[in-house]
């Protein structure tokens, strides 16, 4: 059984504000429809987004590679070589989707941006500030590759999501052993000066 509120001063400011209708806050939007042709396009934009992260992904571990102490340097060369097989992967899938991996598209551009600041502090700083960015770099990573499989998924692209969450197997590998390096370093650091 509903009950009408009846005006008091405790409640005065809530019923003024329902008079206006519902808030903006609860108003949510129906989601985009994914499939046809203009979620077709929203997939091509976003490999190509991450064809272009993943290729300045190569270049920014070479340059991390260049400033590694030698301990880290094998298991950096090998997540770069990942990077570059996840560049090619995306590379194909576009030209699937019968479009061209060399015209940049709007998300690509944003992208290039993005790890233009991760590229400056690699170059920039020292081997733990290195870290960080690579830290960056593979939460990106991580969270973009979960967003490809969805779309493919809603696609019903069954085979390029498959090769997506081969990727996404590799880069949490990244973001386990990036994440574990910075404790390490950051704990040694602090044992040390404390002892
Ligand atoms: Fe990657
Ligand atoms: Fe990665």
């Amino acid at each position: 059984m509903s009950r009408k509120l009846t005006p008091t001063r405790k409640n005065s400011r809530l019923l003024s504000r329902k008079s206006k209708g519902p808030s903006r806050a609860r108003i949510s939007m129906p989601p985009k429809p994914v499939r046809g042709p203009r979620g077709e396009d929203e997939f091509i934009d976003k490999c190509t987004e991450r064809y272009y992260f993943e290729s300045a992904g190569v270049s920014l571990y070479d340059a991390a590679i260049r400033k590694a102490p030698q301990q880290f340097r094998a298991k950096l060369t090998e997540i770069r070589d990942q990077e570059r097989a996840h560049a090619q992967m995306l590379r194909e899938v576009i030209r699937t989707l019968d479009a061209d991996p060399g015209v940049m598209t709007e998300s690509a551009k944003l992208s290039q941006i993005e790890s233009s600041g991760v590229i400056h502090v690699i170059e920039h700083g020292n081997f733990e500030a290195v870290m960080d960015a690579l830290l960056v770099l593979e939460l990106v990573d991580n969270a973009k590759w979960e967003l490809l499989i969805e779309i493919a998924d809603e696609l019903g692209d069954d085979e390029a999501k498959e090769s997506f969450e081969d990727a996404l197997g590799d880069e949490a590998d990244h973001l386990v052993y990036i994440r574990e390096q910075i404790v390490q370093t950051t704990m040694y650091r602090l044992q040390t000066r404390a002892a």
